[in-house]
């Protein structure tokens, strides 16, 4: 095990600490204990897929909180953080082993692209071109596709410079992969700061144009037992409207009230206190209510269990909410733990689903020249 420890100055443990990358920009307070931690990134071989080394990163900040990453598919395998009485505790579903998440794996903690979601027969429509991608998920194409980047290796190259503790991912997506057209330069940075944010810097060149919808499919249990389901989780989502499916989870195209609905998130509720009236469970977009294009809080999910709680802070104007409703217990933790149908939460920052055949969505097209760049923050402290 290769360990690249941060280094810090007397100064700089004693000092504030920015608790995420311009998260309103407010710096945060906070009494450091220097011997409770060994903050850096842990290096271990995890195997081989597709003839490439797999490793797994072990990011740790100064609060011991560790979040474990591994190469293939940028998937976030564990996340463990304290809970209101101090007891550390796995928030996210994952495996501890690479030919596990290559077995069966309904992308716990991957990265997804190239497109994020669902688009609509797997068909969209460039500058009169139409492309064809392949049907995955009944008619539908999803999340990029059989192999999406949720099952490809990434170059990872740790960074710990500056007092990061950093994992950079990139990959070359080629031209014609999956059905889509042109070479796509992806990169998406993790950083877990000391203010026990993991952010998530996405970011995407093409040379010819193209789609791109990329984002992070973690599993939230923040009671860090799957033996209790998330129905007990409050969530609060900041959505005036989101975006009614068709039997196939397509996008009507229509944007709705959530006024009076079980949607209507914009007080804190029991996720369980209305999912009977939602057929199948939740799994839809929410429109998001921005006030900008820069970092916002745009949903908070609370467990009175452990006192923890999830910050979502995204450039994104979307959010998918899925319920973990297709988990049937046929998936277990490393620990053995069965997990049960709603047994963990996706919250996943996004474009609207299926906006390459909606054109009243916000775009999804990226261009040569363009840079495609988006931010999102996964914050996870103790509610006092
Ligand atoms: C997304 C989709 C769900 C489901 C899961 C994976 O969240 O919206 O319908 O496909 O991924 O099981």
């Amino acid at each position: 095990m290769n360990m690249i420890k941060r280094m810090f100055g007397t100064a700089l443990l004693l000092g504030m600490f920015f608790a995420g990358c311009g998260e309103a920009g407010k710096p945060e307070e906070k009494a450091v204990d220097k011997a409770t931690a060994t903050p850096g990134i842990a290096e271990t071989d995890w195997g081989t897929a597709d003839g490439k080394p797999v490793k797994l990163y072990t990011l740790t900040n100064v609060n011991g909180t560790t979040v474990k990453i591994t190469n293939y598919g940028g998937i976030i395998t564990s996340w463990v953080t304290k809970d209101k009485a101090g007891n550390m505790g796995n928030v996210v579903m994952g495996f501890d082993s690479l030919a596990s998440y290559q077995k069966a794996s309904p992308y716990f903690g991957a990265i997804i692209g190239r497109y994020g979601n669902r688009i609509g027969k797997g068909t969209f429509a460039i500058d009169g071109t139409t492309y064809k991608l392949a049907a995955n998920d009944g008619p539908n194409h999803l999340h990029g596709g059989p192999k999406g980047f949720d099952k490809v290796v990434w170059d990872a190259q740790p960074d710990t410079t500056g007092g990061n503790t950093s994992l950079i991912l990139t990959y070359l997506s080629k031209d014609g992969e999956e059905g889509y057209p042109g070479n796509l330069k992806v990169k998406v940075v993790y950083t877990l700061n000391d203010g026990d944010g993991l952010v998530m810097e996405y970011s995407a060149e093409t040379d010819k144009p193209t789609v791109v919808n990329l984002t992070n499919h973690s599993y939230f249990n923040l009671s860090g037992d799957v033996g209790n389901t998330i129905l007990n989780h409050q969530l609060q989502v900041n959505a005036d409207k989101y975006t009614p499916v068709d039997a196939t989870l397509i996008p009507t195209g229509n944007m709705v009230d959530v006024t009076g609905t079980p949607f209507d998130f914009r007080t804190p509720f029991k996720i369980g206190d209305r999912i009977a009236n939602v057929e199948g469970g939740y799994d839809h977009n929410f429109v998001l209510d921005r006030h900008s294009t820069g970092m916002e809080l745009v949903a908070t999910l609370y467990d009175t269990i452990s006192g923890r709680q999830l910050e979502v802070i995204t450039t994104e104007p979307g959010l998918q909410f899925y319920s973990g409703n297709f988990l049937n217990g046929s998936l277990k933790t490393p620990e053995g733990k069965t997990i049960v149908k709603h047994g963990a939460l996706c919250l996943e920052t996004q474009h609207f689903p299926d906006s390459p055949n909606k054109p009243d969505f916000p775009t999804t097209l990226l261009k040569p020249g363009e840079k495609y760049s988006t931010q999102t923050i996964y914050k996870i402290t103790v509610r006092l």
